[in-house]
This record gives structure tokens, sequence and C-alpha cells, in this order.
């Protein structure tokens, strides 16, 4: 026998009816994102590492993570771990007018440990709206992420805010914490030791819990904003509270990223264990354009992780699939060609139609329709054919069946329906 195959490693095949709700989700952002002017924007799914690399290098995501490989150019490239860095790097070569506001689905690559919530390839939603600075804007785009979680159904949510301020703040504040962090390097995971000189957020990020115990000690950035910084978070809080969006300030929340400069946000399933229960997270990222080698240009946004909140929408009997994609089925017991035609005349007039194959029994036809969740089945057999009709007989009601000439079975079927 020949080798047989398994989808790799951290990565899953997403088939129907799952796959229906993966439609409903996205289609449901689409709306919400689309009614709020973002438009869809599609970017290579790698490019030169050079692009990534600038979400930091002390982040697990640039440092273990990456798919990164050499074409046969020689090429250095990577396949994205994330959407952001790519939507800014095709805002710099096309330079669109400004706020750009464009949306996003897309599969994102870490070499990560697998476990429940957390996959090599992993997909998310999310928006990117650049060019301006309006505190306005960081408002707009979590409210739109909480009204997308709320059209899928979910109910248990909680959101964590943070702010890294300006760019200077965040530079003054990391000196600041690698200085208190070298005074306790002793009592720090020995893990962490390396990243708390050139890296001290990152051990702040830590989920080691040595390290923890002395962090939660360490200082503050939000107590420590310039004037400009906290009037931005001041203005992103206002604008929720006037849009009813609950929230709560966590000094702690540093997200896995570092291009991150004032707002700071992550959405929390409360219908998911802790470990991997963000469903999604965003921030501004003011200097990220500049150090992608174009003009400044400042920006927010966020992304989703749509199997979480998929695991989510389970916990919360929300977002079932959709049974019954074809409305009625064609069964054919005379020979197929009538219902070939048949079936595309529907499926052509707008009927959502399937049919049968192989030239099977009726029973076996029969079986089939059922299972595919359709309202009719339309039997052509050689009685049929010969008085030029079609049977239509109801699958999910209780009702007689009925004869319909050949030319008017569009029409009828249609009525039927309706
Ligand atoms: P992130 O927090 O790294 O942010 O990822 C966003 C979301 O993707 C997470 O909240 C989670 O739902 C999902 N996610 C991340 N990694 C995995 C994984 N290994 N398996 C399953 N789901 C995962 C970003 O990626 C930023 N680009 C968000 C952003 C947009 N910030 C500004 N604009």
């Amino acid at each position: 026998m020949a080798e047989s195959f398994q989808a790799p490693k951290g990565t899953r095949d997403v088939l129907p009816p799952e796959s229906g709700r993966w439609q409903a989700l996205v289609a449901a952002f689409a709306r919400v994102v689309g009614r709020a002017g973002y438009g869809l924007v599609q970017s290579p799914m790698f490019e030169d590492i050079g692009v990534f690399r600038r979400l930091g290098e002390g982040t697990e995501v640039v440092r273990k993570e990456m798919y990164d490989f050499r074409d046969k150019g020689d090429r250095h490239l990577a396949l994205r771990p994330e959407g952001t860095a790519s939507v800014v790097r095709a805002f710099n070569q096309h330079r669109p007018t400004v706020p750009w506001k464009v949306w996003y689905l897309t599969p994102c690559f870490r070499y990560e440990e697998p476990q429940a919530g957390r996959f090599r390839q992993h997909h998310q939603v999310g928006i990117e709206a650049i060019g301006s600075a309006d505190p306005d804007l960081d408002v707009e785009v979590i409210a739109l992420q909480h009204d997308f979680y709320r059209a899928v159904g979910l109910g248990t949510l909680s959101l964590r805010l943070n702010s890294m301020g300006t760019p200077a703040d965040r530079r003054a504040y990391a000196a600041r914490l690698a200085g208190w962090l070298g005074e306790r390097i002793d009592d720090i995971d020995e893990a962490d030791r390396a990243n708390a000189a050139e890296f001290p957020l990152r051990v702040l990020d830590s989920k080691r819990e040595r390290t923890r115990a002395v962090t939660t000690e360490a200082p503050k950035l939000i107590d420590g904003l310039s004037g400009e910084a906290a009037d931005h978070f001041g203005r992103v809080r206002s604008g929720l509270d006037a849009l009813g969006i609950a929230h709560h300030i966590d000094p702690t929340l540093v997200r896995g990223l570092d291009y991150y400069t004032h707002t700071t946000w992550e959405f929390a399933a409360g219908a998911l264990s802790t470990a991997q229960n963000a469903v999604g997270g965003g921030g501004r990222y003011d200097g990220l354009a500049e150090s992608l080698g174009g003009r400044p240009a400042p920006g927010v946004g966020f992304g989703a992780g749509i199997e979480r909140i998929l695991l989510a929408a389970d916990a919360e009997g929300a977002l079932t699939p959709d049974t019954g994609a074809v409305e009625v089925f064609v069964v054919d017991v005379a020979g197929g060609e009538a219902g070939r035609d048949l079936t595309f005349e529907l499926r052509r007039a707008g009927v959502a139609a399937d049919r049968a194959f192989d030239g099977r029994s009726m029973k076996a036809q029969m079986k089939v329709a059922d299972r595919s969740g359709a309202r009719l089945a339309l039997l052509i057999g050689d009685d049929e054919l010969a008085a030029d009709t079609v049977t239509v007989r109801h699958l999910r009601a209780d009702q007689p069946q009925v004869a319909l000439l050949r030319p008017e079975v569009v029409e009828g079927v249609r009525r039927i329906l309706d």
C-alpha cells in the first residue's frame, strides 16, 4: 500500500457542516465591518522575513515560531504569523487615502506547541485602520470587535484594556523596568533572565510562576503615562462608556507583539478555559508604518481567532450549523438524463438543488435525499417520463405528493417552497 498522510501537526481540515459555521462567522464579520466602511484587503501569505521581524526581535513569534524559508531565488521569506504587518507593508507600498479602513480573513502560521485552542495554522478575521491618531478610531475598532462577537451570539465576554503610552513613554518605561528587573534578576525564573535587560516587557508577559511572583510588584506603565497618552486613553475609555461597552483596566496586559503604542486590549471568552481564552486582541501601532520604511502613519486594529470563537460558540450553543444546504433533491430512476437536466434547470433558476449519482435504486437515492436536508424530492421514473411529468414528494412535511407537468416544474417548485 502507498504511504498515507495526515494533516501536519497543529493543523486541521475544516469540513462541512463545520465549514458552514465558518462561512456564517465570516459573513457576520463582513457585515459588521462592511457597514462601518471597511473594505476587504488581500495580501500575500508570505513576505520578506524583514516585514515580520518588526513584530519584535524579543517576541516568541519572531524568535521561535516563524515558518521561514529560502525560495529558489534565495529570497528569505516567511509565512505570515499575523495579519497586521502585511497590511501595513501594503499601505506603505500603495499609499491609499487615509484613514485607510480594511478587513481581512487570513490563515496565520506560528510554530507553537499545539493544544486545545492553539494551532500551528490558525485563522483570523481582523481590521486595520491606518492614518489617523484620533482616539475615536480606537473606540470604533473596539466597538466593531465587540459587535462582531455579539453578532455571532457570544454572550460571556470580558474586555481588558491597557495603555502602552506614546513611543517615548514605552521606551522610558522599558529602561526603568530593565533596571528594576536587574535588581531582582536572581528571583525571576532562569528562562526569563536573558530577556530582562534587552526585552524587559517580554518578562512581564512571562507565564512562569517564579517570574510572575516578582513582576506583580513591578512598576506599571499606566502609572507613568505622559499627559498626551493619559488624555488619549481617557478619551478611549469615555467613548467605550458612551457606547455601553464594559471594560476593565488591566495594567499587566502586555500583548505578545512589540509594535503596540497607546491603547491595547484583549477580549476573553468566559466559556473557555483561561489558558487559551483570548478570542481576539488588538491595539494601536503608531510607529509600525515608519519602522517598515514608510512615512509616519498611526494605525489601530484587531485580530480575532476563528477557531477560538467557534470553541466559545460551542460552549455557549451559538452558531449552530445550518443543515439543509439544498432545497430540493432530484431522484431519477429512469436513466439519469432527465434528472441531470432538471437539476441544472432548477439551479439556473436560483433553486438550490442536488441529485444522486451512479444510477442507484429508488431506496438508496431517497436515503441521500433525506440526508441532504432538502424539503422536496422530485421523482422521475418511467411513468413520469412517459407522461412528461415530475412527482413532488414532501420530505419535511406531512403533505400529499403532487404531479407537475415537466415544463411547469420550476414554477411549481417555487410556489411550493414559498
Ligand atoms: P494576537 O493576539 O497575536 O494578535 O492574535 C489575535 C488572536 O488570534 C488571538 O486573540 C487568538 O484568538 C488568535 N490566535 C493567536 N494565536 C493562535 C494560535 N496559535 N491558535 C489559535 N488561535 C490563535 C495579532 O495577531 C495582531 N495582529 C492583532 C492586531 C491587529 N493588532 C492590531 N491589529
